[in-house]
């Protein structure tokens, strides 16, 4: 299962980055308004930035919600780093911009995913990844795990090999669900990566062998 970081705050990549396991990184725009990122040139150097920090797929979102806008941002983000993936919204342009890209060697996220017949169309136009909202489904009462379980068993059925990238992930107990769906990513904010290391008793134990060596070495 492949790890990325959902964030646009360079500080939060590079802690995710140092612990060693991270294979990459969503970004989307609210995300990016939030670390105060504006203005064309200032968002493609942010991508970059990213690129450079991790060794990974970088997920870059589209603004643009017609075909010819989407295809025109898409080729400019992909052409930014080839470690970018052009992240589209699961809408009838987006679809065939995904087409579009797919069959012109541009990789693709298809974002904003909350059925699995939205996550069939997405692996049909080629894209690399599809993005089911987890999070975002628990919070209007339904299971986002189950969609997650879902499409993981019909591309696998029909041998779709679009990746399951399991986003909107908001809390660690969501990686373990998502990992047990057979979801082949998931992406998550810090804290809930972090939490993966938290138990009482890591604690407690490395006290007491610490303490033990000290009785005895000094
Ligand atoms: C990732 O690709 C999504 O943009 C992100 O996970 C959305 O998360 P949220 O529902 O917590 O905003």
């Amino acid at each position: 299962m492949k790890f990325f970081i959902d964030t646009a705050n360079l500080n939060q990549i590079k802690e995710a980055n140092d612990l060693g396991v991270l294979d990459g990184v969503t970004t989307n725009p609210s995300l990016m308004a939030k670390e105060g990122i504006k203005g064309d040139s200032n968002i493609k150097q942010h991508y970059i930035d990213i690129c450079n920090i991790v060794k990974g797929d970088v997920s870059a979102e589209v603004i643009a919600t017609d075909f010819e806008g989407m295809v025109k941002e898409g080729e400019e983000l992909a052409a930014l780093h080839e470690q970018i993936v052009v992240k589209v919204p699961c809408t009838k342009e987006g679809i065939k911009a995904i087409k579009f890209f797919s069959e012109n060697g541009i990789r693709t996220n298809c974002t904003l995913v909350f059925t699995a017949g939205q996550a069939l169309l997405a692996a049909k136009a080629g894209a690399t990844y599809v993005s089911p909202f987890v999070g975002r489904l628990d919070d209007v009462s339904t299971d986002g795990v189950a969609l997650i379980k879902q499409i993981v068993d019909i591309y696998n059925y029909y041998g779709y090999q679009t990746e399951v990238l399991a986003a909107s992930i908001r809390h660690t107990m969501h990686i373990i669900q998502c990992l047990e769906a057979g979801a082949d990513v998931a992406t998550c904010p810090l804290e809930a990566i972090l939490g993966l290391l938290k138990h009482p008793l890591t604690d407690i134990g490395l006290e007491k062998f610490l303490s033990d060596y000290k009785k005895v070495n000094g």
